[in-house]
């Protein structure tokens, strides 16, 4: 055990073996209650082919506000919708996490870029008070806006927000597991950028930049093959990195070897030789983004099997129960993620 510095929580502390230093995140340098314009300077369906969901990747400009140059991917950002909603009051601020590495898209820290799901449903009850019967169109405020936005258009954007779910100061003393289902996959096209790609040729951190030597497993669930994100790209980025593997996981669809659909959870106790070596490794972190809930199967997953030293605080009530007996609330209540386990769901 040594003490350190640690600079994300601005205090001296214990840190335990394998526990990453994070370098500091600038947090709401931009307030939801005074946001500042952005420019929307590309859009586009980002789901590998045509999907009966629309997920759009947006990128943003935000040179000359104080946003230019000072987020961390993992970190989200704010949009503003316009106007104001039912009640006549300002539309509440909505978070969408930041698909950029940290200098941008650009290079220069001057364009972010996010993932952005358009919600369209049909109406369920939210409360005892809403009317079974109606099953209208549903369509989210913020993400609709958002994709309705054209190249051009200004969007009001605050943040950044969020300071643990970003890669440490250090990326090659530690390997990674990253855990997505859906835009859930957002921060790590960020992360992946940063770890294998690296900044384009012109940016200041052009000439410094190496790809990182760490191993690094990123498992993707959608329900569908076609809603699978930015697909392309991980598989190129996998095809020259021998230390970086991308998972696919498919809900609603038949197996090849002909087993039926599965979540990521399902995918890594079948496949458990390939994650079993990684996640006994002190050096690795894991990080898990999307749907709310898909924390439960993962933490039960990792105790059932065994894993879950280093990533998981187990009250001592839980002790005699099976772990796949543990319900979604005694897993919210009684299972905590440790320094080594970033948790963002939504
Ligand atoms: P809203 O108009 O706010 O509607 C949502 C609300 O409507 C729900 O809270 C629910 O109460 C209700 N509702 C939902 N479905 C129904 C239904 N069928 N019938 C009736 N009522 C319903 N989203 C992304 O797309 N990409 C991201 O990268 C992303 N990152 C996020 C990061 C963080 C940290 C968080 C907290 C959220 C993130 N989100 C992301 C989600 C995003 O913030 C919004 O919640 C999402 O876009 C929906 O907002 P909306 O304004 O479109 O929907
Ligand atoms: P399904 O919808 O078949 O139940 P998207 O956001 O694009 O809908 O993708 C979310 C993916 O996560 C889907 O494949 C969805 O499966 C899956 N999923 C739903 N609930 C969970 C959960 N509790 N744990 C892990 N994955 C989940």
């Amino acid at each position: 055990m040594s003490t350190v510095s640690a600079a994300n929580a601005g205090t001296e502390t214990t840190r335990l073996p394998g526990e990453p230093i994070l370098p500091e995140a600038r947090m709401h340098v931009v307030l939801p209650t005074s946001p500042v314009n952005g420019k929307v300077v590309h859009s586009k369906l980002c789901t590998k082919s045509k999907s009966a969901s629309f997920v759009r990747h947006v990128c943003v400009d935000v040179s000359g506000t104080p946003l230019e140059g000072s987020w961390l991917a993992g970190q989200s950002f704010g949009v503003v919708p316009p106007g104001t909603d039912g009640n006549g009051k300002p539309h509440k601020v909505r978070l969408y996490s930041i698909a950029s590495p940290s200098y941008g898209e650009d290079g220069f820290g001057k364009v972010l870029s996010t993932t952005c799901k358009r919600l369209l449903s049909e109406r369920e009850p939210q409360t005892a008070k809403d009317d079974p019967t109606d099953h209208r169109l549903f369509t989210g405020m913020c993400s609709n806006y958002v994709c309705d936005l054209r190249e051009g258009d200004a969007i009001p954007v605050a943040g950044p927000a969020g300071k643990r779910f970003i890669l440490p100061t250090d990326r090659n003393a530690h390997d990674y597991l990253l855990l997505a289902t859906g835009t859930g996959i957002a921060p790590f096209r960020g992360f992946i950028h940063e770890l294998f790609v690296g900044p384009p040729e012109g940016s200041p951190l052009h000439a410094a930049w190496r790809p990182c030597t760490a191993n690094v497993h990123l498992v993707m669930g959608t329900p569908y093959t076609s809603d699978l994100i930015y697909d392309d790209f991980f598989r190129q980025v996998a095809k020259h990195h021998a230390n970086f593997t991308y998972h696919t996981v498919i809900s609603r669809e038949v197996r090849l070897d002909g087993g039926k659909g599965e979540y990521i959870h399902h995918y890594m106790d079948r496949t458990l030789p390939q994650f079993d070596q990684l996640l006994r490794s002190e050096r690795t972190l894991a990080y898990i983004c999307g749907l709310a809930g898909m924390q439960v199967g993962v933490f039960q997953t990792l105790a059932q099997r065994g894993l879950h030293s280093g990533y998981l605080d187990i009250h001592a009530d839980l002790a005699g129960i099976p772990p796949a007996d543990w319900t979604a609330e005694q897993v919210k209540r009684r299972v905590h993620a440790t320094r080594r386990c970033m948790l963002e769901v939504y």
